[in-house]
């Protein structure tokens, strides 16, 4: 795969690379970024003035319509570093893709691919010595958007501003982590911005996670907003069960259609699992844990890659779920992508851009 490079792109080097301050063994999620970010501005209808430049802070007007009426939107990517320094970023075209849905919906522009996939292309190329090269870190790609018209009207802003910034990271969750199942507060209606990948539909899970953590559980299982009867997604990541022989994920637009579910219903598919995208309810995954059928839980996303799932509480009630080491599914993907990711075998899917 190949993105085109017919744009033109500023690049104005740091004049100090950060470099030499990581310690690369010790990798924490999201708190260091690389030397380089690439900016572009939109204006009169037009993408201009694409740049990448040194990391650092930007001015914004006080009045900037994100900040108000929340048009911001982003996306989660990886890129790995294989042992002969071959960078690879994985999938990036469907988080791309995604990403323009999620400007549709909030009635943004799109990235073109030449900005989007190009220009990321051009940054890491740039940036290609933050890319950490031990299993379990990548350089996390941070892709994001929003409006900067300075005017308190409520309408889709006149300009926008397109920033990619990078950092190397290590796990986000380090341990299977337990969930409460939330029936009250709710991530996403029919008809809302469930499948978008808005800044709003985190900030809104803040409150309801900090009732979980205070409650003991590590994030939100939520459920739907009809009847709380249904399981969407966990707080930063899809969920995948496995139910009898079938690997089964949740479906439908109140949830985030994530590039590591689908490439693991894919991967489940090609293997010759029974795989279903359905709706799962509560009751059937509680009943499950309680008779044994539901052998393996797990929370899926760029971020969170494979989180395993090790308790559920529901109504004041805890369901333990089976030990990480007999759950043979999860882990062989887990294993496969990471071959794959870090250049170990071969990609016959043509994943690694
Ligand atoms: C990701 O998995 O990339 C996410 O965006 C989740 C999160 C860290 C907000």
């Amino acid at each position: 795969m190949s993105a085109t490079d017919q744009i033109s792109i500023r690049v104005e080097p740091t004049k100090e690379s950060r470099l030499s301050q990581v310690d690369f063994n010790n990798l924490k999620f999201g708190q260091i970024m690389s030397d380089h970010m690439l900016v572009a501005e939109y204006n009169d209808g037009e993408w201009t003035d694409i740049s990448i430049q040194p990391y650092g802070d930007i001015a914004v007007s006080p009045s900037m319509s994100a900040l108000h009426y929340g048009q911001a939107i982003f996306e989660g990517i990886k890129g790995y570093k294989f042992e002969n320094g071959t960078v690879s970023i994985f999938r990036p075209d469907k988080n791309w893709e995604r990403f323009n849905k999620s400007a549709s919906r909030l009635q943004m522009p799109e990235v073109p691919e030449d900005i989007f996939l190009g220009g990321l292309k051009k940054l890491l190329d740039i940036d290609r010595n933050w890319i950490p090269s031990k299993e379990g870190t990548a350089l996390y790609i941070r892709p994001f958007m929003f409006a900067t018209e300075a005017a308190l009207g409520v309408h889709p802003s006149i300009s926008y501003k397109f920033i990619i910034i990078t950092c190397p990271v290590g796990a986000y969750y380090s341990k299977p982590i337990s969930l409460k199942v939330e029936t009250h507060y709710t991530r996403a209606a029919e008809g809302g911005v469930g499948f978008s990948k808005n800044a709003g539909n985190y900030a809104l899970s803040l409150y309801p996670t900090q009732l979980a953590n205070d409650e003991g559980y590590d994030q939100i299982m939520w459920t739907d907003s009809a009847g709380h009867k249904y399981i969407e997604e966990a707080g930063t990541a899809n969920l995948i069960f496995r139910i009898g022989d079938t690997i089964i994920t949740p479906h439908g637009d109140t949830i985030l259609h994530g590039v590591t579910r689908r490439t693991i219903m894919e991967l489940a598919e090609k293997w010759g699992y029974k795989t279903e995208q359905r709706k799962v309810s509560v009751e059937e995954l509680i009943e499950g844990i309680k008779n044994g059928t539901v052998t393996e839980a797990f929370a899926a996303g760029t971020a969170a890659t494979i989180t395993h799932i090790d308790r559920i509480g529901f109504h004041g009630q805890d369901y333990t779920l089976p030990p990480v080491e007999g759950r043979e599914f999860s882990l062989k993907v887990l294993d496969y992508l990471n071959q794959l990711r870090y250049g170990k075998i071969e990609d016959p899917f043509g994943w690694n851009f």
